[in-house]
């Protein structure tokens, strides 16, 4: 299967991940081995500091770090341990002694044997399809706008009151057992449910609030006190961190793909529905200053305490490889992301946890994605609501509006560096950093990026040439000028600065005929306003690997004002055999190397008396371009010959006799059916079904529409392939179809 849209892979997905797995894998060993010896030990050492801080500590900041300390020591012993070692991330290895995971045994209030029940059978096959995860935030919790409402959600407003915080560390427990039942197809609320995770319960209550307080004499109650807030805190932070994994705003949830679901779908799936966090350094910062307490000589890695959960898209790919394998293949799994067009989906841990917060109350009520947007939504479909709440309290999935309202489409954010002003405002370069994982993305001269930019109610996809090719710069480079009742371009003259960030549809379009991939011997460029951008990547090209082409310029603008790069076109024409003549609409009052004047067959035949011989580039507004051609023509220019930027490929050709052709289009997620004729785009039959779909040049080009398919041919597939993904707005049916939409 190839995967249509932003990919530049010539291998299906699944034999990537294959090839990276085994590399990884063959590089294991004893280092390995040692390295989860160490976190091991530490982890015991931090919970001997936190014991020793709170029973003899005496101060308030004594008590504060041994808390501190206790909640470490948990999430080590959940993450870097036992997260990795019960995925048996060692077993293979025949020394692996304890660290195998029937042998493991953990410091932490869920029976090993149930988690990995519910975590192996459940989670990881199924991740992120509703009714089948059960991992946290599916079932008891409600973390996505997405799921089905039942009654007991109203459950976890408890979560978000601290009173009742504290129930945390038993909850979860008491829930993975539930899980465990249900997978095992053992009746859920019986008293054998819980004796394993009653047991654990017993012992840690024990240490926590009878031996160690005791023991600690006069700070008995200090000793307790303490031991139960580092046992909320450490399992508070698993949860959340677990939680923002699979249910941050930037992943996905599925309907049931069943059994058909190919090994590149499933892996897609993995990458669409996890998310990697982006630490805080400055919480990070005060972990360490805590951990200095720790007598432990040469710690760990202080990304341990993450174990694999700040790397979670790669684990999703690679469970049983050890979080320090998963740390090591960061940059490759970023790089397999690209390649094949996915999102390596990151988000910030600040920005997620008031999140969380605040969707676990929303949430608990029957709110869908569309009543979490605009709550009083719900209010203004009475009957819907009192269906919803009818289904919830009874258990029973709904069957009327879905919860599920769209998909996510693929975008990637990309931070503006640096803005300059250009032609006295009437412009703005915007220097782009490439997104993660793009670092291998090439463009020519020529090439354009797809940004989609909200402007008020909508989303809207334009295209912009970049300024230089990747040989020159390893960033993007675009200008943009202000254009009347331009919403884009003046939105984004207004409002784009540095530090801001922008959303890039793929990355940049370097085919079709304005794409200067070869030098040609007399080139003629023809600029109008903006339309210099792409040109003077060209001349860059030329300025770099040919100067003295006998190439020329004609540089047409409205007044001397509007003139974009003019200091740059003077360099390169200082350090190339390039001529350059300007033309202004209006007569130049200062400069005298600008001649007033437009574009016309005389004016061609006096400046360039050889055009019929040169390699014609154009890019200018439509009138220019199509006044180019004729007078081009009428000189003697073969077509061949003329290339022009007009951001639009040639129209979709439209099949006389598929009119008479029938096929059913089914959109799953919106749960609707429609049908059409062969001669009739999926973006139209979306459209009169009532189902979003971004779009932007709607010919194919900018990739703002590419959505997922499930199932059927269209005509961009007539050579045999198989598109995962397509651009709607120019695939027509040749069987019946289903997307994921
Ligand atoms: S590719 Fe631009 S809208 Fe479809």
């Amino acid at each position: 299967m190839t995967l249509a849209g932003p990919t530049v892979a010539d291998r299906s997905l699944a034999t990537d991940v294959a090839e990276l797995y085994e590399r990884t894998r063959a590089r294991m060993g004893d280092e390995d081995l040692e390295h989860i010896r160490t976190v091991a030990a530490y982890s015991q050492a931090i919970k001997k500091c936190s014991r020793e801080l709170l029973q003899q500590g005496g101060s308030a900041d004594a008590m504060r770090r041994g808390v501190v300390l206790y909640a470490l020591h948990s999430l080590l012993e959940f993450s870097e341990l036992g997260h990795n070692i019960l995925h048996g991330s060692y077993d293979h290895l025949s020394n692996c002694g304890e660290f195998h995971s029937d042998r493991w045994v953990w410091d932490f209030n869920i029976d090993p044997h149930e988690w990995k029940v519910m975590h192996h059978q459940n989670h990881h096959p199924f991740t992120n399809i509703t009714d089948k995860d059960h991992d946290l935030g599916y079932s008891i919790v409600r973390l996505q706008p997405g799921q089905d409402w039942y009654a007991h959600h109203v459950v976890q407003l408890a979560l978000i009151a601290p009173a009742l915080l504290s129930s945390m560390s038993y909850y979860m427990g008491v829930y993975t057992a539930m899980s465990a039942a249900r997978t095992e197809g053992r009746k859920v609320l019986r008293p054998s449910t819980f004796p394993a995770t009653s047991n654990i319960i017993a012992q840690h209550a024990s240490r926590d609030y009878v031996r160690e307080p005791f023991a600690a004499g006069p700070r008995l109650l200090h000793t307790a006190l303490g031991n139960a807030l580092g046992a909320t805190l450490g399992h508070m932070a698993v949860f959340f961190l677990v939680a923002l994994e699979h249910h941050a705003p930037n992943v996905e949830l599925f309907h049931d793909p069943g059994p058909g679901e190919t090994p590149d779908q499933y892996y897609e799936r993995q990458i669409r529905g996890t998310t990697n966090f982006e630490r805080s350094e400055r919480f990070d910062n005060w972990l360490q200053f805590i951990l200095a307490d720790v007598d432990f000589p040469n710690p760990p890695d202080f990304r341990i305490f993450y174990g694999g959960l700040d790397t979670h898209l790669e684990h999703h790919l690679f469970p049983d490889l050890p979080p320090n394998r998963q740390r090591e293949i960061q940059d490759d799994v970023r790089d397999l992301c690209a390649r094949h067009g996915l999102p390596y989906n990151t988000y910030p841990i600040n920005t997620y946890i008031p999140l969380a917060f605040r969707k676990l109350g929303i949430l608990a009520l029957p709110m869908g994605e569309r009543e979490v947007r605009n709550p009083l939504r719900l209010l203004r479909a009475p009957i819907d609501a009192v269906r919803r709440l009818a289904y919830g309290v009874r258990f029973q999935r709904n069957p009327y509006e879905p919860y599920l309202e769209a998909p996510k489409f693929f975008d990637a954010k990309a931070k503006v560096i640096r803005t300059r002003r250009e032609a006295r405002g009437q412009a703005h370069t915007f220097r782009i950093a490439k997104p993660a994982g793009w670092d291998d993305i090439t463009w020519d001269a020529g090439a354009f990026l797809s940004v989609r930019v909200p402007v008020r109610d909508e989303t809207l996809v334009r295209q912009y040439s970049l300024v230089r090719d990747s040989v020159d710069s390893d960033v993007f480079e675009i200008c943009v000028k202000r254009v009347e009742d331009g919403r884009v371009s003046n939105h984004l003259n207004d409002a784009l600065r540095s530090g801001k960030r922008i959303m890039l549809v793929g990355p940049p379009t370097s085919d079709g005929p304005f794409v200067m991939k070869d030098l040609p011997e007399r080139p003629l460029f023809i600029a109008g306003g903006v339309g210099i951008t792409p040109i003077i990547s060209m001349i860059r090209k030329i300025a770099r690997e040919a100067p003295d082409t006998d190439a020329v310029l004609l540089y047409f603008n409205r007044d001397e004002h509007s003139i974009v790069f003019d200091d740059e076109i003077r360099q390169l024409t200082e350090q190339t055999n390039l001529r350059v003549e300007h033309f202004c609409d209006v007569a130049p009052r200062s400069r005298d190397h600008l001649r007033q004047g437009r574009i016309s067959v005389n004016l061609l035949r006096e400046f360039v008396p050889d055009l019929a011989d040169r390699d014609v580039y154009v890019c200018a507004p439509g009138v220019v371009v199509d006044l180019a051609r004729d007078f081009c023509t009428e000189l003697g220019l073969p077509a061949d010959r003329f290339h022009t930027e007009s951001f639009s490929p040639p129209a979709l050709v439209r099949p006389a006799e598929g009119a008479d052709d029938r096929y059913r289009v089914r959109f799953r997620r919106s749960d609707t059916d429609i049908e059409i004729d062969g001669c009739t785009t999926l973006l139209e039959a979306a459209r009169s079904a009532g189902v979003t779909v971004p779009s932007g040049c709607e010919r194919g080009l900018c990739r703002a529409c590419v959505s997922p398919k499930l199932r059927g041919i269209t005509q961009l597939e007539s050579d045999g392939a198989q598109l995962a993904r397509i651009t709607v707005c120019n695939s027509l049916p040749r069987s019946d179809i289903e997307l994921d939409l």
